[in-house]
């Protein structure tokens, strides 16, 4: 049942790409160019501010850095970004990580 459930979730979810005619973006994508593009580059690949691909740390260290700021990095408050969206911004720059 389980299976057969996700199944159907996958061939929904397919077809709504196929109609899209792309690729959903990763959920963490709209927040980070929201917020962290301008300084941290497209993607991540670093501008004013350091590149964070590859990111190498751990999640409550990346939600820690980014609530605290620290050097020349602001913090980043709760009104300007969730916590949901802190960690799905965590996903989207490790999965952007993988892909390199
Ligand atoms: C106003 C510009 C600015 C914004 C906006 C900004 N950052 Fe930064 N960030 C920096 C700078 C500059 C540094 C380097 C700080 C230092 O080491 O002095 C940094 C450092 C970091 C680091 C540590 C990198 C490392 O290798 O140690 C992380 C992680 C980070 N930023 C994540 C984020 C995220 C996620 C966002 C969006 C929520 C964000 N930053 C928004 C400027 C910014």
């Amino acid at each position: 049942m389980r299976a057969f459930t996700l199944g159907i979730a996958a061939t929904l979810l397919t077809s709504a790409v196929m109609m899209s005619g792309q690729a959903q973006p990763p959920a963490g994508k709209a927040p980070f160019d929201r917020v962290c593009a301008t300084c941290h580059g497209d993607e991540g690949r670093g501008d004013a501010a350091p590149r964070l691909v590859p990111i190498d740390m751990e999640v409550d260290e990346f939600v820690a850095r980014v609530r605290e700021g620290g050097g020349e990095m602001p913090p980043v408050s709760k009104a300007s970004m969730g916590d949901d969206e802190v960690k799905q911004v965590f996903a989207y720059l490790k999965a952007l990580s993988a892909a390199k």
